[in-house]
């Protein structure tokens, strides 16, 4: 085939076969993984902030925050071993993404699952039963595991299952998954709380392994998609996977398309020497530019710290937890809107909103909080400024929810053609993992120093990745992965990169099967 490229005919296609029960089964499974994922994310916050726990492994941490007055508000929980806590869990996804990006590629989508859910049983383990910090962790390390996993495997594998003209909304299913994680994980922290002895966190951090075992599983049984048969050299298999998949003996014009991407991809055997290449310049932007950006928008700060930020700004402990929760509902209930918007008015729409609500949200936070507390940290908030906040911080997440939150899972997932797409998956991952620790590391400390400036410092970068979004990221709807390269051609300043024959090459003629 022309340059080893994708071979592209025609335009956006219409293939037969809808969205069956199988797909929705085998999803439902996948999206475990999501909400592994989420309810690590949404667990630790509500977690350090609780007395007992920081009593029993940061009594320094402790004894700040009660000792009221002599302390600036905003510095209460600045602590780089408290943070460590939390991000941790993002180092170790972070390295293990580039391992699973080699078992999804080499073992297939389902090995990867199979060895993210075992790891996060592990780490569920290990912090439930922890009596020190390093037992809390190496079992936060484990979690981590588990997420460079599931978040490696499981946005390739809900898109390599969807049809096309759904591929959108069932990918979302993935970030949906996560958002109902931090949910479970804020209503089981405003719970365990309560809970008299003091041990409430330990039940809050074990339960992670409930979803870990359903994964586990549900991983063993699980079918692997047809891309990754064929990767394999399983022709017939990967052909009557995909009759099973989409419900019909007619498949013949996706499956040649499938085989000719895959054929293609054969041809090229380093997809990391690959992604590097000029023709893949917009693809490796996207899978490295969409999860920065997507972190500097400041969402972990409300994710991992919304009890420790209202805390911070005097609400009680009860009310705190109580606000996380408010936020956790928004956050799956905007997702929503996501998941039935994104096919029908695209990726940029919902990008390009949720930029400007985030933005207007972000500087109004830092007014208010500007005017109450001012520099030095002293002051107090009326119940109705109170009220204010929260209702800010809450559009500011259905923002997200609807746009960064989703897409930016989704789209670097759907640029990338079979030849690049675990590196360019593994690649998205661990910018996103990066990005991730290093907010969750220097949120508390950059709130104590930047203060309220930090919301106007997340603004700022909301305000960069909506221009960017603006002139550089493509309309993705409706357009079939393995297409990818036509529309890459059509862009003003993407086009340059894209050799001609990448979208005018000629199918190759489907081999019998070669390995069974
Ligand atoms: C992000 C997470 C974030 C979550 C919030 C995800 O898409 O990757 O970092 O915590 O959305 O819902």
């Amino acid at each position: 085939m022309a340059g080893g490229g994708v071979v592209v005919q025609g335009g956006a296609k219409n293939y037969e076969g809808g969205v069956t029960s199988f797909v929705l089964v085998t999803c439902l499974v996948a999206a475990m993984g999501g909400l592994l994922f989420g309810y690590d994310l949404g667990i630790s916050g509500g977690v350090t902030s609780m007395d007992q726990f920081l009593k029993d492994f940061f009594p320094k941490v402790y004894r700040k925050q009660l000792n009221k007055g002599h302390e600036s508000a905003y510095c209460k929980f600045d602590s780089q071993l408290l943070t460590l806590f939390t991000s941790s869990l993002y180092l170790a996804a972070l390295v293990a993404s580039f391992f699973a990006s080699v078992v999804t590629r080499m073992y297939g989508r389902k090995m990867s699952m199979t060895v993210g859910g075992i790891s996060f049983l592990i780490g569920a383990i290990i912090n439930g039963a922890a009596v020190n910090i390093a037992m809390l962790i190496i079992g936060r390390l484990m979690l981590g595991v588990g997420v460079g996993f599931a978040n490696q495997v499981v946005p390739v594998y809900l898109s390599e299952m969807a049809p096309a003209k759904v591929r959108g909304a069932l990918n979302i299913g993935f970030q949906m998954a996560i958002t109902i994680g931090i949910l479970i994980a804020n209503l089981v922290n405003y719970g365990t709380a309560k809970i008299s002895g003091g041990w409430g966190w330990r039940v809050s951090l074990a339960l992670a392994a409930v979803p870990a075992i359903l994964m586990t599983v549900g991983s063993f049984f699980l079918p692997d998609t047809p891309n990754s048969i064929l990767e394999r050299g399983h022709v017939d298999e990967a052909k009557k996977m995909l009759q099973k998949i989409r419900g019909t003996p007619n498949v013949d014009e996706e499956f040649q398309d499938l085989y000719d991407a895959s054929e293609a991809a054969k041809q090229v055997h380093h997809p990391w020497t690959n992604i590097l290449r000029g023709r893949y310049r917009p693809q490796l932007t996207m899978c490295t530019l969409i999860p920065f950006f997507q972190q500097f928008t400041g969402i972990n700060v409300i994710m991992f710290y919304a009890p420790v930020l209202f805390k911070t700004i005097g609400f009680g402990a009860e009310a705190s937890l109580m606000s996380a929760v408010i936020t956790g509902v928004v956050n799956v209930v905007a997702t929503l809107v996501s998941v039935f918007s994104v096919d029908k008015f695209g990726r940029r729409i919902l990008f390009l909103e949720g930029g400007v609500q985030m933005f207007i949200c972000q500087c109004l936070v830092g007014i208010m909080l500007a005017l109450k507390f001012g520099l030095r940290g002293e002051g107090t908030l009326t119940k109705f400024d109170a009220d204010f906040v929260l209702f800010l911080i809450c559009a500011y997440v259905a923002a997200f929810a609807w746009s960064w939150g989703p897409l930016g899972w989704l789209v670097p997932s759907e640029v990338c053609a079979l030849e690049i797409r675990s590196a360019g998956q593994a690649i998205n991952v661990s910018t996103n993992m990066i990005f991730t620790f290093v907010v969750g590391q220097v949120f508390l400390s950059m709130l104590c120093h930047f203060k309220f400036g930090l919301f106007f410092f997340f603004a700022g970068f909301v305000a960069v990745m909506t221009v960017f979004v603006f002139y550089m990221v493509p309309e993705t709807r409706n357009v079939p992965i393995e297409e990818m390269n036509r529309m890459w051609k059509a862009h003003w300043f993407w086009g340059k990169y894209i050799p001609d024959e990448a979208v005018i090459g000629s199918s190759n003629e489907i081999q019998p099967n070669k390995t069974a």
